[in-house]
């Protein structure tokens, strides 16, 4: 059971861009619970609303109705990480990966030390001097998952944060990403096209609706934890994936005929 009051909670969130017959409704209602260091994965159609739910979710959007409230002890944040990394081209890599830490005015030297460590676990210390324009896009993402993890966050908000990588280090992120959720069991949300993403990782998957999205569908992958990625070749893991491919693909379906 454990704490029963979850870290983020959704009524009936709704966003419209736009006003008159131009107005898009892009998502909602949603209705979502996530309790203390769950992983939630949502997956579903292009365009259904998933960036949106997140932007709400970090603070950066506010819904057209309804409520979104995410509860994190004094002074830890929520970290978000975007679909397009979100890093600065006119800060080095250290100085990117430092940046949440300088926000929450942890001294230099600490800071410097973190960032320092996040950048070693990502495979990218030698480049800590470096400007994200002499990285590669792996790299690039690698950058924004060290400064979203940097502040260790209460929340984890991420947006496809690995949809730009090749196949093989997709799988070794997804793997390191796996590895260090179990250990830190930070509470997360993880927006992906992947279905093997989602159920490698999350502890719920969530289906999404064509646009306006709305949650259609939650499924639990049966994985104990400490699972690892060896998972992928079981057949529960196929039967799953392919459950959550037929309930998708109606939605694509629906978007593409609309
Ligand atoms: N700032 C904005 N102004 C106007 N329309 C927007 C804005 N942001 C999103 N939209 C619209 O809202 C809908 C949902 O967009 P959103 O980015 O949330 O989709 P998504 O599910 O993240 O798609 P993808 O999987 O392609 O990233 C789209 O129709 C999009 O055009
Ligand atoms: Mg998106």
């Amino acid at each position: 059971m454990g704490d029963p009051h979850p870290k983020l909670e959704a009524h009936a969130v709704t966003r419209t861009f736009g006003r008159g017959t131009k107005a898009v409704h892009a998502l909602g209602p949603v209705d979502l619970k996530i309790a203390p260091g769950e992983f939630t994965c949502v997956v579903g159609p292009s365009g259904c609303g998933k960036s949106t739910l997140l932007r709400i979710a970090a603070g950066l959007l506010r819904p057209s109705r309804g409520e979104l409230t995410i509860r994190t002890a004094a002074q830890r944040p929520a970290a978000m990480i975007f679909q397009d990394y979100g890093i600065y081209d006119w800060k080095t890599v250290q100085a990117n990966v430092r940046f949440g830490l300088d926000i929450q005015k942890v001294p230099r030297r600490e800071a410097n030390t973190r960032a320092t460590d996040w950048l070693t676990r990502m495979g990218l210390a030698d480049f800590a001097d470096a400007y994200p324009a002499a990285l590669s896009g792996g790299m690039r993402q690698r950058v924004a998952i060290a400064r979203a993890l940097a502040v260790e966050p209460e929340i984890l908000l991420m947006d496809e944060p690995f949809a730009a990588l090749d196949a093989q280090l997709r799988t070794i992120l997804q793997d390191e990403l796996l590895a260090l959720t179990q250990t830190t069991r930070t509470t997360t949300l993880f927006i992906t096209h992947s279905l093997e993403e989602a159920i490698v990782l999350g502890d719920r998957v969530l289906v999404m609706s064509a646009r306006p999205g709305r949650i259609i569908a939650e499924r639990r992958p049966p994985f104990p934890r400490p699972r690892s990625g060896e998972i992928r070749t079981t057949p529960e893991f196929t039967a799953l994936k392919s459950e959550l491919w037929d309930l998708l693909r109606g939605e694509v379906g629906t978007e593409a005929a609309a």
